[in-house]
């Protein structure tokens, strides 16, 4: 069974396959109309469901877009709405939805959720999200920073703010792809300890940097996310926010960076908090193509589960 639950989990060969499909199947639509079908049809005659426990606007629709134009059908469903929010168990869940659809992607809290569908599902389970890890997320922003800059092997990456669940999936990329992850942010919010030991052990160690914007020199990429994400307490917001404030990014703050950096968030954003519509709107930033190729990304992730 090929789950997609981790980056750190996945083989970097097949990372790299994912990332190479995926800008193989954006350039076969060549410009075409959103709602027409893709050459290939390798989902035709395939259920995916997927599962929200969290709001979403890009992973809900991307997915759902992409199945279609791979020439699947989908399920959107609400975690509430199922018998999985009144009590029945997550393994009685996978194994029941494992005699219908054929693709479980699910957006939960807790991982511990995801792992449990996904040890007892007899079809693949792809992490839409939990309150750990983002993969998909940064599947997409691989692939975006390629597009723009080539091969992301061996450039600086850096992130300002919270070290949270997009940071972790950044984390495991650095692993993977072989890049240099700068982390800048207050002790408070530093990423689990558990993602330096990963990035050590694949010889690219997480840098620590308190001071924003000696952090970002030498950056190629600059990357944030929302100061409170869906799972924090919103009794939390107000201490964060203070926390945060000195790694908004800024335009001042990507002067210090390479003239070329480019900025990424994976939205939501809360503009003029964690980062400025100046940089947001401004020439760094490629923050609508990462939305876009959430689909792209996508669409090669549920190929690689599928194998199809
Ligand atoms: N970036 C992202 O996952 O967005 P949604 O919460 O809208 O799905
Ligand atoms: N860190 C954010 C990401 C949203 C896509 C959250 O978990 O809410």
């Amino acid at each position: 069974m090929t789950h997609f639950l981790d980056i750190h989990k996945t083989d970097p060969d097949a990372l790299r396959s994912i990332i190479d499909n995926a800008q193989a199947m954006k350039a076969a639509r060549n410009g075409r109309p959103k709602g027409t079908p893709d050459d290939e049809q390798p989902l035709a005659g395939r259920m995916v469901a997927l599962i929200f426990e969290k709001p979403s606007t890009r992973t809900r629709i991307s997915f759902d877009v992409g199945v279609r134009q791979m020439g699947g059908e989908t399920m959107v469903l609400s975690g509430a709405d199922m018998q999985l929010g009144h009590g029945e168990t997550i393994a009685d869940t996978a194994r029941v939805l494992s005699r219908y659809v054929d693709l479980i992607m699910i957006r939960t809290f807790e991982e511990a959720t995801l792992l449990e569908m996904a040890e007892h599902a007899d079809v693949p389970v792809i992490n839409g999200l939990t309150n750990r890890t983002h993969p998909c997320q940064i599947m997409a922003d691989v692939m975006t920073f390629e597009e723009h800059r080539g091969p992301i092997t061996g450039k600086k990456v850096v992130w300002s703010g919270d070290g949270n669940n997009v940071f972790a999936s950044f984390a495991h990329a650095a692993g993977q792809f072989g890049f240099d992850l700068t982390f800048t942010g207050p002790e408070t919010l530093d990423p689990e300890p558990a993602w330096f030991d990963f990035c050590a052990a694949k010889g690219h160690p997480l840098t620590v940097q308190r001071n924003p914007e000696k952090a970002v020199e030498g950056a190629d990429l600059v990357v944030t996310d929302t100061w409170v994400s869906m799972h924090d307490p919103q009794s939390a917001r107000e201490r964060r926010h203070n926390q945060l404030r000195p790694y908004q990014v800024n335009e001042e703050l990507m002067r210090h960076a390479r003239p070329d950096a480019l900025f990424m968030h994976c939205l939501p954003a809360h503009r003029d908090d964690e980062a400025t519509s100046a940089v947001m709107d401004g020439p760094h930033s490629v923050i609508f193509d990462e939305a876009e190729n959430r689909l792209h990304a996508q669409k090669a992730i549920m190929r690689h589960c599928l194998g199809v």
